[in-house]
C-alpha cells in the first residue's frame, strides 16, 4: 500500500458493530459530550498500527431531530466515528428484541427462539448499517463486521459491491447446529453470514458448530478451510480475542490504584478475597455462583469470618424484562445469604450493581486471592484475562467455567467447573482456598504467559491481515 509519492499509506478499516465504542450524553440541542468506552474491542484497535480503523455503529441514543443527528455526527468525527440512527421502534424490535430476547438466549443455550416477527426489523437494522458502510467505503478499504446483532450484514454489504472485502467476527458462542436450526430464519442468517470473505469465531469449537451449521441445514459442503457454495469460499477460522494486557501491567504502578490497593488491603484485611466482576447476564451465571458460595460457607464454618465474595454486576440491557428479573432474582438471594452468616461487623457478600472505573478494577483484580468466572456461556471472557494480567504478585486462583471460551486457553491454570454443578464449585472454593503456594506460581505462570502473548492487538492483526490473503486468493481461482 503506497501512495502516488512512494510513501506507505495504512489500510482503512471500517470496523462496524451494533454500538459505537464512545457513549454520547446530550448537553444541548446541538451539543453532546462523548466519552469513550474501554471495552475489548476498543483496546484491540487502538493497538494497532498498521490500520486506520473508522467504527461504524449506533451510538446507543434516540436522536429524533435533524439538528442533533447534525451536531452529534460531527462530534463523533473527531473520535473517528460515525454514526447509525435508529429510532426507539427500531431498537425495541432489533435490538431489545431478535438480537438480546432471541439471539442471545438461543446462541448460550439459554431459551428457544418466539417472536419472530422481530426479524423483518432485524434485517431492516442491519440493511440501515448497510447504508452507512456503503456510503463511506473507498476502493481498498477493509470491512469488518461484528457480532450477532449484525449477521445480515455481509449479504446487504456485498450486495451493493460484490468487490468490497467484507470479514464478520462472532464474539459469543455459535450453537450446535440442533440448537441453530431451531430458528425460523436459520437458513437466511446462515447465507447472509456466508456473503462474507472471511467468518471468525473465538474457538474452534463455534467455527465447527457453524460449518456443521451450513452442511446440515443448508446442504453445502464444509472444507477443512470453511463452506463452499457452488465453487466459491467462504473461508471460516478461529481467531481467540486477547486483552491489552499492558495496559493493566501498567496501571498497577501508578499511585492512584496503588491507592486503592492499599485501601483494599486495610478493609479486607485478614480475609480472603473472592471476586466476581460480570455484566448482570443471565449467561454469567451469577446466581449459581452465589448459591454455591452459600453452600461452601454452610459446609465451612471455619471459613465464614474469612472470606468475602465481592461480586461487581455491571447492569445491561435494563430494559430487556428477563434482566429486570435478573436483578431481583440476584438482590433476593444476596440479602438472604448476607443475612443468615453475616454478623453485626461483617457480610459475606458485597454486592455492586454497577461498574467501577479502571483503576479501581485494576486494584480490585490485584488483591484477589480467588476469582470466580463461571459463566454459564460465554464466548471467551476477558474478565479471565485481565484478572492473570493484575496477578503477578499475589498469584491468586481463577476458577473458571468450563463453557467460556478461555477454558480452551487457560484450562490449565485455572480450576476448571461445571457451573451448573454448584456442589462441584463449593468444592473448588475450597480447593482454590487451600491451595499451596507453589501450585498457585505454577498454575498462574502458565496462565500469565497466555495472557501477555495472545493480545487483542495480535487478534486483530491477525484477522484482518488473514482477510486481506483470503480475498486475493480467492481472486488468484478466479483467474485459474
Ligand atoms: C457482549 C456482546 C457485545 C456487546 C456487549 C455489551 O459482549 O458480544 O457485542 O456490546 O455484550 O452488551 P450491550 O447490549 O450493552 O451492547
Amino acid at each position: 500500500w503506497e501512495r502516488p509519492d512512494g510513501k506507505p499509506i495504512r489500510q482503512r478499516l471500517l470496523v462496524v458493530a451494533n454500538r459505537l465504542p464512545v457513549s454520547a450524553v446530550r448537553r444541548g440541542e446541538e451539543s453532546w459530550s462523548l466519552e469513550i468506552s474501554g471495552g475489548g474491542l476498543v483496546s484491540a484497535l487502538l493497538g494497532v498500527k498498521e490500520f486506520e480503523a473508522r467504527w461504524i455503529g449506533w451510538a446507543g441514543v434516540n436522536v429524533p431531530d435533524e439538528a442533533g443527528q447534525r451536531a452529534l455526527t460531527k462530534a463523533l468525527a473527531e473520535k473517528r466515528c460515525i454514526p447509525v440512527f435508529l429510532d426507539e421502534e427500531i431498537v425495541h424490535q432489533y435490538y431489545n428484541g431478535y438480537c438480546n430476547n432471541i439471539l442471545w438466549p438461543l446462541f448460550h443455550y439459554l431459551g428457544l427462539p418466539s417472536f419472530q416477527s422481530q426479524f423483518a426489523a432485524y434485517k431492516k437494522a442491519n440493511q440501515m448499517f448497510a447504508d452507512v458502510v456503503n456510503e463511506h467505503y473507498e476502493e481498498g478499504d477493509v470491512v469488518w463486521c461484528h457480532d450477532y446483532h449484525l449477521m445480515f450484514l455481509p449479504k446487504c454489504l456485498k450486495d451493493y459491491n460484490s468487490q468490497m472485502k467484507v470479514g464478520w467476527f462472532l464474539h459469543t458462542p455459535f450453537p450446535s447446529s440442533e440448537i441453530h436450526r431451531t430458528l425460523p430464519s436459520r437458513s437466511e442468517l446462515l447465507r447472509a453470514v456466508l456473503a462474507a470473505d472471511l467468518v471468525g469465531f473465538h474457538t474452534y469449537d463455534y467455527a465447527r458448530h457453524f460449518v456443521s451449521a451450513c452442511t446440515r441445514i443448508l446442504g453445502l459442503e464444509g472444507t477443512p478451510e470453511g463452506v463452499e457454495d457452488q465453487g466459491r469460499l467462504t473461508r471460516v477460522a478461529a481467531f481467540p480475542i486477547g486483552i491489552d494486557s499492558e495496559r493493566f501491567i501498567q496501571a498497577l504502578e501508578v499511585p492512584n490504584v496503588q491507592e486503592h490497593i492499599k485501601e483494599l488491603k486495610d478493609r479486607f484485611a485478614g480475609r480472603k478475597v473472592m471476586l466476581g466482576v460480570d455484566r448482570l447476564d443471565m449467561i454469567k451465571g451469577i446466581p449459581q455462583k452465589i448459591l454455591a458460595f452459600e453452600k461452601f460457607l454452610e459446609e465451612n464454618p471455619y471459613w465464614r469470618d474469612k472470606v468475602v465474595l465481592l461480586q461487581i454486576a455491571v447492569p445491561t440491557r435494563t430494559d430487556v424484562p428477563e434482566y429486570q428479573k435478573l436483578t431481583s432474582q440476584v438482590h433476593e438471594i444476596v440479602g438472604r445469604i448476607n443475612g443468615r452468616f453475616g454478623s453485626l461487623t461483617a457480610v459475606p457478600i458485597h454486592h455492586l450493581d454497577r461498574s467501577l472505573d479502571f483503576p479501581a478494577l485494576c486494584a480490585l483484580y490485584a488483591v484477589t486471592d480467588v476469582a470466580l468466572v463461571t459463566s454459564l456461556r460465554d464466548g471467551m471472557n476477558l474478565v479471565s484475562y485481565e484478572f492473570v494480567a493484575c496477578q503477578e504478585l499475589k498469584k491468586g486462583v481463577l476458577i473458571l467455567s468450563e463453557f467460556a471460551g478461555a477454558a480452551q486457553s487457560l484450562g490449565a491454570g485455572a480450576i476448571l467447573v461445571n457451573p451448573w454443578n454448584i456442589t462441584e464449585v463449593a468444592s473448588s472454593i475450597g480447593q482454590a482456598l487451600n491451595m499451596s503456594p507453589e501450585e498457585r506460581e505454577k498454575r498462574h505462570r502458565h496462565n500469565f504467559l497466555h495472557v501477555t502473548t495472545h493480545t487483542a492487538q495480535e487478534w486483530a492483526e491477525t484477522f484482518v491481515s488473514e482477510l486481506n490473503d483470503t480475498v486475493i486468493e480467492a481472486q488468484q481461482r478466479i483467474r485459474k
